[in-house]
C-alpha cells in the first residue's frame, strides 16, 4: 500500500472526496457545480480519470525516430514520452528518482539519455539509472531498480495516436475504444496511405475546468449562437449560407448530421452527411483563405478533373471525434486537453499534414499541405476564442453558489427523439445534449471505481 493509498483509506480526512454522493452530484438531467468547482474532486479525477482511463498522450510521428522524444502530461503527471534506443514506445515520469526535480526541461528532442539537471544523476531512454556523480558517497547499490525511473505501466498505440493508462484491469485500448475506432478509421483513411503526421500547434490555456471543454465537443446546439460572427465572417463574400458551418443557422435538428455516443465516454458529431457527395463538395465549403484561388487555378492546370478531390484534402473534414477524457479529432486538427487546475485548463490545437504515399508526389503534397495550413488556422483563431470566453464564463457563472445545478437534458424524454442501436451506440440530433448526459455517466462511474492503478519500473 502506498501512503498516498493508506491516506485515502481514511474516509474522515479532509479534503478527500470519499464521502461524496457521486449519484446525487451527477443525475440524469443535470450536474452539481461542484463538479466543476471542487478542488477535492479535482484532485480525485487526475487519478480516477487521468490515470483510471485511457488518457491519450501524443502522436507517434511527433516521436518518428530512434530516440526520439517530447514532454506531456498524464493528468498533472510530467512525462517524457519517447521511442527507446530498441524502438519501443514509453511513457517515463519526467521526475527524478533522486529529489523529485523533473528531468528534461525541452519541449521535444533527441536523446539516448537524460542527465538531471541538479545533481547529474543520468537515466537511459529506457528509464533505467545510468550512472550518477562521485559512487562512492553511496554505501548501497545503485543499481536496485527503485532508483530507476517510474513509468506509466500501459501505453498503447491506436493507428498512430499514443494512448497510456496506470490500469492494470483497464481493457486493451481497441477493444476500449470500440466503435469509436471505426470513426477514427474513416478521418486517418481519406488521407493517402491512410495517415498524417502532426505539426506545430496552436496553443491556448483558459481560466475555466478541463470538463467544460469536453462537454463542448459534440454540442451542436450553441453553434449558430456562439459562433455567430464566425459564420457571418465565413460567409460574407459567399451566397446564402453557402460556407463553413452554415448548416447550423437554420432548424440544426432538421439536417441530415448527427450526434453519436459509442461509449466509454466517447461520441462524435457527424456533419458529413450535410455535404454534396461530390468530389470538390467538402473544399466548396471552405470560406476566404489567403492564397486559396491562386492554389485552385494551379491545381486545375496540373491535374484536370482530379483537382478537386485532392483540394479536398485541404478542406476541413466536417467531424468532430471525441474520445474521453481529452481528445478530440476535428476537422483536420488533433486537439487535446490538459487540464491545469480545478479551474485551468490548456486546450492544444495540433495541426497535421498528408504525406506522399506515392499517389501524388511531393510537389501536391506540399501545395495540398500549403493549403491545409491555411484552412487549420480559421477554426482554432476565430471558432475556439468564442468557445473558451464561454468557458470561462461559465466558471465565473458557477460562482453563484446557491443556484447550484447545470443542466444537460435537451432531448431527454422526447419520444423517439434519442435512439439506442442494436450495437448499443446512441443516436440523436445534433443539437441534444445526450453524448453529455452519456459521457458524465461514465465519468461518474470512473469516480466511483476503484481501479488497480500502478507504476512500473524497468527492473
Ligand atoms: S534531483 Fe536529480 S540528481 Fe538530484
Ligand atoms: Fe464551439
Amino acid at each position: 500500500m502506498t501512503v498516498r493509498e493508506k491516506l485515502a483509506a481514511q474516509s474522515h480526512r479532509l479534503g478527500g472526496t470519499a464521502l461524496y454522493d457521486w449519484d446525487y452530484l451527477v443525475q440524469e438531467d443535470r450536474a452539481h457545480r461542484l463538479v466543476y468547482t471542487d478542488p477535492a474532486i479535482f484532485e480525485a479525477e487526475m487519478t480516477q480519470i487521468f490515470g483510471g482511463t485511457w488518457t491519450y498522450l501524443a502522436h507517434e510521428s511527433e516521436i518518428a525516430n530512434v530516440n526520439d522524444f517530447i514532454t506531456r502530461r498524464l493528468g498533472l503527471r510530467p512525462l517524457i514520452i519517447v521511442r527507446d534506443a530498441e524502438g519501443k514506445v514509453r511513457a517515463l515520469y519526467n521526475r527524478c528518482t533522486h529529489r523529485g526535480t523533473t528531468l528534461c526541461r525541452w519541449d521535444k528532442g533527441n536523446s539516448k539519455s537524460f542527465q538531471c539537471p541538479y545533481h547529474g544523476w543520468n537515466f537511459l531512454n529506457n528509464g533505467r539509472l545510468r550512472g550518477v556523480p562521485w559512487p562512492d558517497g553511496y554505501a548501497g547499490d545503485m543499481r536496485d531498480p527503485k532508483y530507476n525511473l517510474a513509468q506509466v505501466p500501459r501505453v498503447e498505440s491506436y493507428r498512430g495516436f499514443i494512448f497510456a493508462t496506470l490500469n492494470l484491469d483497464a481493457l486493451p485500448l481497441t477493444e476500449h475504444l470500440g466503435p469509436i475506432a471505426t470513426v477514427i478509421d474513416e478521418w486517418l483513411d481519406r488521407n493517402p496511405g491512410g495517415r498524417v503526421v502532426v505539426c506545430e500547434a496552436n496553443r491556448f490555456r483558459f481560466k475555466a475546468n478541463w470538463k467544460l471543454a469536453y462537454d463542448n465537443s459534440c454540442d451542436g446546439y450553441h453553434v449558430a449562437y456562439s459562433h455567430r460572427s464566425l459564420l457571418e465572417t465565413e460567409n460574407r463574400f459567399a451566397g446564402e449560407n453557402a460556407k463553413g458551418m452554415a448548416y447550423y443557422r437554420n432548424s440544426p435538428d432538421t439536417q441530415p448530421m448527427y450526434m453519436r455516443y459509442t461509449g466509454r465516454g466517447n461520441h462524435y458529431k457527424d456533419k458529413r452527411p450535410n455535404l454534396e457527395k461530390r468530389p470538390g463538395g467538402l473544399w466548396a465549403l471552405e470560406s476566404a483563405h489567403p492564397g486559396m484561388e491562386h492554389y485552385e487555378a494551379d491545381f486545375i492546370s496540373r491535374y484536370g478533373d482530379r483537382a478537386f478531390s485532392l483540394l479536398d484534402l485541404a478542406g476541413s473534414e466536417p467531424v468532430n471525434i471525441n474520445v474521453f477524457p481529452n481528445l478530440s479529432l476535428l476537422g483536420n486538427h488533433i486537439q487535446v486537453f490538459e487540464p491545469v487546475s480545478v479551474d485551468e485548463t490548456n486546450a492544444i490545437w495540433y495541426g497535421t499534414m498528408i504525406v506522399d504515399d506515392g499517389s501524388i508526389g511531393a510537389d501536391g503534397v506540399r501545395d495540398i499541405n500549403a493549403l491545409r495550413m491555411r484552412t487549420q488556422e480559421g477554426f482554432p483563431n476565430f471558432g475556439e476564442v468564442d468557445d473558451i470566453a464561454n468557458f470561462e464564463q461559465i466558471q465565473r457563472g458557477l460562482f453563484a453558489i446557491e443556484d447550484e445545478w447545470v443542466y444537460m437534458h435537451r432531448g431527454l424524454g422526447i419520444p423517439d427523439r434519442v435512439k439506442t442501436n442494436d450495437d448499443g451506440t446512441i443516436t440523436a440530433p445534433a443539437t441534444d445534449e445526450a453524448f453529455m448526459r452519456e459521457h458524465f455517466k461514465e465519468w461518474k462511474r470512473l469516480m466511483q471505481t476503484r481501479a488497480n492503478l500502478a507504476i512500473r519500473r524497468e527492473p
